[in-house]
């Protein structure tokens, strides 16, 4: 079972099998979300970066210095960033997975571009497959749809649900994602990535009617209402 709270733009916790997930936090300048959120109460085991645009990483030195067990998992050079900061860290790069102690993580890919808030080289995006004794599901990041996603059940079985953009403008759009759903083999999807810029507003009865149509549920979830798939 996994307990998701969508903190918004790309931002989630996912808690599950005792451990706290974050993914992308973007919530104190995200005006959608920074009076739903508190920042501060946030905790995390493990904080997981898609890739290094400020809408993805804006809050993640706060809550790692907030949360001094917490590991910050991406890409090599967002990693080498942000240990340079004195944060605990662990580098990945493509194809890669490692076990921690709650579970495993692979690194796999995503059609998108990665630079830091400062300017600094921020790796190649990603996407992240996560495993847990509960199951395995599929954060996507930034991303085009690719037929790499097809690997992603050859590869790593079948997971519970995706996480996938469907804002269009810089990343796919839900046409686009429900495609990519069906290349993950996932009945189940969450959106993300729409609505919290004016080039990424979509229609949301239309979205979800897509989907519906391929027989995939996809949830629009609500900021800071914690939902359990
Ligand atoms: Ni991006
Ligand atoms: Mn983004």
């Amino acid at each position: 079972m996994y307990s998701i709270t969508y903190l918004g733009h790309a931002g989630f916790l996912i808690e599950t099998d005792g451990v706290r997930l974050i993914f992308d936090p973007f919530i104190t300048p995200n005006e959608l979300a920074n009076k739903q959120i508190d920042v501060d109460s946030l905790q995390a085991d493990a904080i997981l970066l898609s890739h290094g645009h400020a809408d993805h990483v804006a809050d993640a030195e706060r809550i790692a210095r907030n949360n001094s067990g917490a590991t910050i998992v991406s890409n090599y050079e967002i990693a080498v960033w942000y240990e340079s900061k004195g944060l605990k860290v662990h580098p990945m790069n493509h194809g890669g997975k490692w076990s921690f102690g709650w579970g495993t993580v692979k690194y796999v890919a995503a059609v998108h571009s990665s630079q830091l808030p400062d300017g600094s080289y921020g790796g190649n995006p990603g996407g992240f497959v996560v495993r847990t004794p509960s199951g395995s599901f599929y954060f996507a990041g930034d991303t085009a749809l690719t037929y790499d996603m097809k690997l992603i059940p050859l590869t790593c079985g079948r997971q519970r649900f995706a996480i996938l953009p469907i804002g269009s403008n810089f990343t796919m759009d839900y046409m686009d994602a429900a495609i990519a759903a069906q290349f993950v083999e996932v009945d189940v999807v969450v959106g993300c990535h729409y609505d919290t810029f004016g080039y990424i507003k979509i229609d949301h009865d239309a979205a979800v009617a897509h989907f519906a149509e391929k027989g995939i549920k996809l949830i629009l979830p609500e900021i800071g209402k914690p939902f359990v798939i």
